[in-house]
């Protein structure tokens, strides 16, 4: 009887260390084929971001409707063809800038053209009486405005 219970003991045990071993093989290669499956998703390269940080410098074109513009909000001033003698400039105590002589506008930039048409003449030391169109304008009509000025005086800033 005793042989017996020692027989029962023994396959109960070669019973557990089966069961622990196929218990330990499957984890392991369980696991090891689930890495081998994901590995090739590893190496997945972060690709650099295509951030272009070069800025894009586009050309100012004047064009039909810069005229237009000018007609619009410039000409009352400075006139049609931008001489200084619009219908508004008999009434106004610093006469309007005539936008076809050279002499002067080249001694100015055209970021002092900018800031003038953008925030007023007082902005560039200059009469007050040149009004601020920065809530009428945006900036790409401002920067063709002074394009068309450059173009009437026929002259570049020195
Ligand atoms: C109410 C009249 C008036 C209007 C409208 C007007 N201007 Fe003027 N502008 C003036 C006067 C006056 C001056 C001269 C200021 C001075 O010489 O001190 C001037 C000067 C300028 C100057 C020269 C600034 C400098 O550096 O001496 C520029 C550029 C200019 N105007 C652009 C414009 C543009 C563009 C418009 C239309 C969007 C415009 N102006 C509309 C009255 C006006």
């Amino acid at each position: 009887m005793k042989t017996f219970d020692k027989l029962k003991s023994k396959i109960a045990i070669t019973f557990i260390f089966k069961c622990v071993f196929l218990i330990t093989a499957i984890g392991v290669f369980g696991c090891g084929e689930k890495q081998a499956k994901k590995s090739p998703q590893l190496p997945l390269k972060a690709e650099p971001p295509t951030l272009s940080l070069k800025k894009e410098v586009r050309p100012v074109i004047v064009t039909g409707k810069t005229r237009e513009t000018y007609q619009w909000y410039c000409a009352q001033c400075h006139g049609i063809k931008g001489k200084g003698d619009g219908i508004n400039a008999k009434f106004l105590t610093v006469p309007p800038r005539n936008h076809t002589k050279a002499e002067y506008l080249e001694t100015r930039t055209d970021e002092q053209f900018f800031q003038a048409i953008k925030f007023g003449g007082l902005s560039v030391g200059r009469a007050p009486c040149m009004p601020a169109w920065g809530n009428t304008l945006n900036d790409s009509t401002i920067h063709e405005l002074v394009r068309y000025i450059r173009e009437l005086c026929q002259c570049e800033a020195l």
